[in-house]
């Protein structure tokens, strides 16, 4: 269907929605421009007049520009966690895609949970769809009955999440891989752990993983391997985190004697063997702030989080690990101006770009983010 906006024909997006990921996209043509020097205090006036009828949950990884409104920021475990719990009719959620449908499956029924911009997605999430998923579940199944667990990253879609609640799994989130793994393996003697396959890289041996790769027949293992094997991860990865070399750390120290160098988990393998201390977005914010003055940090994640780290912690000194730009292309899609156009949608009572995820799926996708947290 096309339409003209400004004399220019634009095209009205009639957004189909795919199971277990329903959403109802709105095309902006109302979408203030970038250059708007009135934009601050747009996003200020609607922030206030708003007051009750919303709370902003914002992601460590999220522009100063938009997570300065944010009522609540943290990792994704923490903003689960403050989304479970607020009474609040309606969420935007400064982040990307599956935090937002996280979101609104912890929620109330009546919550409605809005992504400023539907195309913050994550190309980590991205690499395992459903189908892909049901496949592998079903070759384990016939060469390994009853023997495995999964454990879903949060950065997956919430079918994934619905199919891991139904099998007796559950999710985790990089600030308790650890635990979740633990009492996956006490359920049952081997854990398929998806979507990625560096996240698992704390403290597990690798002659205890294979790798599944959902792109060549029965994962590319054979029978043997998958009755020997105790972890089967995903061959997935994290386009960020991924471009952490380990001759970046050798360099740093180099460059900066005395650094302490600290990594997220979705790091490379040697990356993270590498590192002084690996942790969550949350945990690796406690680590510089809690550190005495006079501090050296390299921190290899996302690069809005180190610049915001530097700022806040002005009596140390805190490097980014890679020496080139490394911003999460998905999450730098929620700005300003899509901001104050959700919001300033709200104030007129309309909600766009809900994430709303069906009820079956729902159900499922839940019982298996309670169960993560009741386990960690
Ligand atoms: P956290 O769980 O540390 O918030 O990480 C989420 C994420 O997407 C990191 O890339
Ligand atoms: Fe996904 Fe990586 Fe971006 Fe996190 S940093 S949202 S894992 S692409």
């Amino acid at each position: 269907m096309s339409e003209t906006f400004l004399g220019t024909p634009v095209m009205i997006i009639d957004r189909a929605p795919a199971p277990g990921r329903s959403e109802r996209g709105t095309f902006c043509t109302d979408l203030p421009p970038a250059a708007d020097p009135d934009l601050v205090a747009r996003a200020a006036a609607a922030r206030q007049a708003l007051d009750d009828r919303v709370v902003i949950l914002g992601h460590h990884y999220q522009k100063q520009e938009v997570i300065q409104f944010a009522d609540a920021r943290g990792d994704s475990y923490k903003l689960a966690r403050y989304a479970a719990e607020t009474g609040a009719p309606n969420v935007i959620f400064l982040g990307v895609h599956f935090m937002a449908e996280s979101a609104d499956i912890l929620t109330d029924d009546g919550v409605r949970v809005i992504l400023p911009d539907l195309a913050a997605g994550c190309s980590m999430a991205d690499m395992a769809d459903i189908a892909q998923v049901e496949e592998a579940w079903s070759v384990l199944q016939s060469v390994v009955p009853g023997q495995v667990t999964p454990i879903t990253y949060m950065n997956s879609s919430a079918a994934i999440k619905a199919l891991t609640g139904r099998e007796g799994g559950a999710i985790c989130t990089s600030s308790n891989a650890a635990g979740a793994l633990r009492w996956a393996i006490a359920q049952r003697p081997k854990v398929l752990f998806l979507p990625d396959q560096h996240l698992v890289g704390m403290g597990i041996s690798l002659d205890d993983c294979v790798v599944w790769d959902p792109h060549r027949d029965s994962g590319g293992l054979t029978d043997d391997q998958i009755a020997n094997a105790t972890m089967i991860l995903w061959k997935g990865h994290c386009s960020v985190h991924q471009r952490f070399q380990p001759e970046m750390v050798d360099a740093v120290r180099e460059r900066v004697p005395g650094v302490r160098v600290i990594v997220h988990p979705e790091c490379r393998y040697e990356v993270v063997q590498k590192a002084d201390e690996i942790g969550s977005t949350e945990r690796i914010i406690r680590a510089v702030s809690d550190s005495p003055p006079g501090s050296k940090w390299a921190v290899g994640t996302e690069l809005n989080l180190v610049t915001r780290l530097g700022i806040e912690n002005p009596d140390k000194t805190v490097v980014f690990l890679d020496r080139t730009v490394c911003f999460c292309a998905t999450m730098n899609r929620i700005d300003l101006p899509h901001l104050v156009w959700a919001m300033e949608n709200l104030l007129a009572g309309q909600v766009v770009n809900e994430i709303s995820v069906d009820p079956e799926t729902k159900h499922w996708a839940r019982l298996a983010l309670e169960r993560m947290l009741q386990i960690t």
